[in-house]
């Protein structure tokens, strides 16, 4: 999503800028733009369309002060006048986030802006503060920021005033600083965009730095200086490298077999037993939990999901898992005793994860984290701890290999806890000797791919389908028809399978397909093959999915997986589905990395 990049310092501001914006492509956005600021005047280059349309060779390679963005619309379309950076006045600047009460702003200040966005009218406040009362660029950015509503973390430069001066300032919307050598700063909202230096510090919310003649100083919000932590980020920086596959999501799949290892390496011993060293839990907690919030968007909520059945069975405590953007909201639940919130996100960057956890750690609940983006703001946020799932930067829009590694961390984590409360020690080892196969099941399923690209192709044609399962294979359903969706385009919904006949089967005709997920255990697959009946017997069309087929050749097609047992079978079916999204959205020449409409990371509310 929208992405900030900027440079303080004696080198070329323009290519450190345009580096670091290379890095946060992956996070999807529609335009990109960069400025540098030279002899007091600022060049500017800005298009709609991926950051290498911004021609900077048209702008000064001597600067030494310059700032960056990536934009994904919110406020007004994707258009040229609406991309980052914006000027107003003296002020110029880029900014991630949302301004609530922009409208009331424009017309307090009688602002006559060019483009559609809440940040120009930003640009116009500062300029406003600057101008007419005098303020530095500093003061005004901290005293238009108080009016504002809303989140953000800005860098502003007004070069006209003030030419050597940039400022960075945070509230809700992350901001990194790299501190280089030779006074050579590198501002960004994220940890991967700053290539040249480990070294960084990290702006809290109600901060301002300032940067001038090579210094940094923060400041808070009533301009007292604060002091500075820097800290040491190892982060991975992203390879464009398709190792010989077609699209990110094409190598993401196939590389599921490795990153589950990565996501287990150490943490599962070789006799099943779990050796977590993230979670911050003293023993104590863990015995006196009477139940556990998962909480996650996209993806990640139905990783979770998926994962509820095992350890409400394992735990034997209610575990209740919530979208993000409504979990903030339930009081009653953020006030459970005896309970920990584990907040789950591949970037560890979701606007809404992040505003759920913040408030579940003000009301005092433990909060964890299972996050692949290292140093990211929610692995940095969370009160207890929680376990990286070490799967590798995931560049591809729709998450594949960062779901199975949550489901993954998340079953260890059961395991984990249900040992220290003392449970069945058959069931936490024949959970850990079950999840050291997942990497050798995912591959022996990887091996269908031609099969199931035939399946793809040949169902390609259907605009609608239900994507049916059962019991654990509910979630999975959940998770197949959103990849679908996101990627393909067609419409999926995701139902249980029984609920089917109480509304939606009044869909069912020829022209309609459904996905039905096939379960091992013999009693559900039973009620399953009567779900498929009253499918054909409306003429519908159905994909299984499964071990087995439907029962009498009611299955047009059906994409087989290896028999694995309760535990994991869910991912090993999973993995079917990402491959026929995958082949779907192929076979209809979709732009499968890049999805219209959507972000990688979603940083506003
Ligand atoms: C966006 C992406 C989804 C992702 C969700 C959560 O909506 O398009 O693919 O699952 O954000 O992302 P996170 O980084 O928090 O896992």
């Amino acid at each position: 999503m929208c992405g900030i990049v900027g440079y303080a310092g004696t080198k070329g501001a323009k290519d450190v800028i345009y580096s670091g914006l290379k890095q946060l492509e992956y996070r999807g956005y529609d335009s990109a733009g960069v400025l540098v600021v030279e002899d007091g005047k600022i060049h500017i280059d800005k298009e709609v369309g991926t950051v290498n349309k911004v021609d900077i060779t048209s702008l000064p390679g001597t600067s030494g002060l310059g700032i960056g963005h990536t934009r994904w619309a919110t406020h007004g379309g994707v258009t040229k006048d609406n991309a980052h950076p914006h000027t107003y006045g003296n002020v110029s600047l880029v900014h991630n986030g949302i301004i609530e009460n922009y409208e009331d702003l424009k017309n307090r200040y009688e602002l006559t802006t060019v483009s559609e966005t809440d940040s120009e009218v930003l640009a116009g406040v500062i300029d406003y503060k600057m101008t007419t009362d005098n303020y530095s660029l500093r003061e005004a950015t901290v005293r238009a920021l108080s009016e504002c509503q809303g989140t953000y973390g800005v860098l502003a430069v007004a070069p006209a005033k003030e030419p050597g001066t940039l400022v960075a300032a945070r509230s809700g919307s992350p901001i990194v600083i790299g501190v280089g050598a030779d006074k050579e700063y590198i501002i960004a909202s994220d940890p991967s965009a700053i290539l040249t230096t480990n070294k960084m510090v990290f702006l809290s919310d109600g901060e301002i730095a300032e940067f001038k003649n090579g210094t940094m100083q923060v400041y808070d919000f009533a301009s007292k200086p604060k002091d500075i932590t820097e800290e040491t980020v190892e982060t991975e920086k992203s390879s464009d490298d398709l190792k010989g596959f077609d699209t990110y999501m094409h190598k993401e799949i196939f590389e599921q077999p490795d990153t589950l290892k990565e996501t287990m390496r150490g943490r599962i011993l070789s006799e099943g037993k779990f050796n977590l060293g993230g979670p911050n839990l003293t023993n104590e907690q863990i015995k006196s939990l009477k139940s556990i919030f998962i909480i996650g968007c996209g993806t990640a909520f139905y990783a979770g999901q998926s994962v509820k059945y095992a350890l409400e069975e394992l735990l034997d405590i209610p575990v209740v898992v919530e979208y993000a953007s409504e979990f903030r909201y339930r009081h009653a639940a953020l006030e459970a005793d005896n309970s920990v919130a584990i907040f789950m996100s591949q970037s560890g960057e979701t606007a809404d994860t992040l505003a759920a956890e913040s408030e579940a750690r003000r009301r005092g609940m433990p909060t964890m984290g299972i996050v692949n983006s290292v140093g990211s703001t929610l692995a940095r946020s969370v009160s207890h701890g929680g376990i990286y799932l070490h799967a590798g930067i995931e560049k591809s829009v729709a998450s594949t290999k960062a779901y199975s590694s949550m489901v993954v961390a998340l079953l260890m984590f059961g395991g984990f806890l249900a040992e220290k409360r003392g449970l069945p020690l058959s069931d936490v080892r024949q959970l850990g000797t079950d999840l050291l196969d997942t990497p050798r099941e995912i591959a022996s399923m990887l091996e269908s791919f031609e099969d199931i690209m035939t399946v793809a192709s040949e169902v390609s044609g259907f605009s609608n389908c239900f994507v049916l399962g059962r019991d654990t294979l509910y979630p999975v359903a959940l998770e197949g028809a959103l990849k679908i969706t996101e990627v393909s385009y067609m419409h999926a919904q995701a139902l249980p399978t029984g609920e089917m006949k109480h509304g939606p089967i009044a869909l069912i005709d020829e022209n309609h397909l459904s996905i039905v997920l096939m379960p091992e255990d013999k009693l559900m697959y039973e009620k399953t093959c009567s779900g498929i009946q009253e499918i054909r017997a409306r003429n519908g069309k159905v994909l299984t999915v499964g071990s087995r087929p439907a029962k009498g050749g009611l299955s047009d097609w059906h994409i087989p997986t290896p028999m694995t047992g309760k535990n994991i079978s869910g991912l090993v079916i999973n993995c079917a589905l990402q491959q026929l999204a995958y082949g779907i959205a192929n076979s209809l020449g979709r732009n499968i990395d890049r999805p219209r409409n959507l972000a990688k990371s979603v940083t506003v509310e």
